[in-house]
């Protein structure tokens, strides 16, 4: 059997990995400024996370959501304390199309209605509802279009009043990235975001804070949406939060009431998942990454926008993207192959960092240095 090819990749096979560095199966070392597209929150194999999984692993891996599982609670715990959303509530799933999915479900059962506002350069996701909210349609099947998902021009605030004003009454949901990461790093406006709890307030619809990406502490604060002094309804997490291990989550306002059968999953807050989910919270907090990562982001930012050739240097936190000039097409596949740096990309031509929010100064000083060096020597 071969696998179904899905995917361009680079030929390379990364063997092991630690904090912000990875080794493929030459022995030779990379430094890591994508964390497997945001993924990495507190560095490769932290070896906290790895205690906490392995002594789990010993004790039970899994069972379903039919027994008390008290770990799920703690991990709750943990995350409203470092969140700040003590009084939300915790559901727990898989990935992050599976968390939006669940959020848009929530949302239309709450308010009863069917219509989604969805952004231009968003992504959601892959799976039914959450790709529908996706702006591409290139990845959207024949059986996922709907007319339930109306897209408005990002950060236009005029357009999202105009259709609050005439479609009001059907909205169930709007959804939105505070910083969009596979649309190519877009900081939302605080005031876009503060009209769309606005509209929402107003019209009984819900904000969806999709946190996927952006979420976590990557931006300098725990959710990007905090920058703008609001509260979503639903946020959604992902990537970060299990720093490799596969979990999800959403976590809901308290006027967002559960009913049994609502939401319902199988491997959704497993023991081992939520072991590592608070190995994270637990290092971020010990570690203090949140104040690191906006440290170390405003230390990249700067250094990026004082580099002549490269335009439009944006983001916040460790979430930040460039404008690459057309005679540097090849800058990160030379970042790659020739200075052993991985970093992410977004079409057409922007170059993404998203590394672990524990990247050092040192790491980061070095990637400048060789990134000045890639610009210098290969201008192809
Ligand atoms: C903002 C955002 N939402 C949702 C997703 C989907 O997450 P997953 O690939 O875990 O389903 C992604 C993935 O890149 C994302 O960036």
């Amino acid at each position: 059997m071969k696998l179904f090819d899905v995917y361009p990749i680079n030929d390379i096979n990364i063997t092991h990995a630690k904090g912000s560095k990875v080794w493929d199966d030459q022995q030779r070392q990379y430094l890591d400024l994508y964390g497997g597209h945001a993924v990495i929150s507190i560095g490769h194999t932290h070896p906290h996370w790895v205690h906490r999984i392995e002594e789990q692993l010993k004790k039970i891996a899994f069972y379903s959501n039919s027994i008390k599982i008290p770990i799920q609670e703690e991990l709750a715990q943990k995350l409203g304390e470092i969140s700040g959303k003590k009084d939300y509530q915790l559901f727990l799933c898989n990935s992050g199309a599976e968390a939006n999915e669940n959020a848009l479900k929530l949302a239309s059962f709450h308010t009863g209605r069917k219509k989604i506002i969805a952004f231009s350069k968003s992504f959601h996701g892959r799976t039914s509802l959450a790709v529908a909210a996706t702006d591409n349609p290139s990845i959207l099947a024949p059986v996922n279009q709907t007319d339930n998902v109306i897209f408005l021009p990002f950060n236009d605030t005029s357009a999202l009043e105009e259709t609050f004003k005439k479609n009001g009454n059907e909205i169930a949901a709007v959804i939105v990235e505070g910083i969009q990461g596979v649309g190519g790093i877009n900081v939302a406006e605080n005031s876009f975001l503060l009209s769309i709890r606005k509209n929402c307030d107003q019209y009984g619809a819900v904000y969806i804070a999709d946190s996927v990406q952006c979420g976590y502490g990557r931006s300098g604060k725990f959710f990007s949406h905090d920058y703008a002094g609001v509260n979503a309804d639903i946020y959604t997490m992902a990537k970060g939060m299990g720093n490799g291990f596969p979990i999800g989550g959403i976590i809901i306002a308290p006027h967002l009431k559960p009913k049994h059968g609502m939401l319902g999953t199988t491997f959704g807050g497993n023991h081992l998942a939520c072991a590592a989910a608070l190995a994270v919270l637990e290092v971020i907090e010990k570690e203090n990454l949140i104040q690191h990562a906006e440290q170390v982001g405003e230390y990249l930012s700067a250094s990026l926008k004082s580099i002549s050739s490269l335009t439009g240097v944006r983001g916040r936190g460790l979430m930040i993207g460039f404008d690459v000039p057309d005679h540097l097409k090849n800058l990160k596949k030379n970042l790659l192959f020739k200075h052993k740096i991985f970093t992410g990309e977004a079409k057409p031509n922007v170059i993404r960092l998203l590394p672990s929010l524990a990247l050092t100064m040192e790491d980061a000083s070095y990637f400048i240095q060789q990134l000045k060096l890639a610009i210098e020597q290969y201008q192809d």
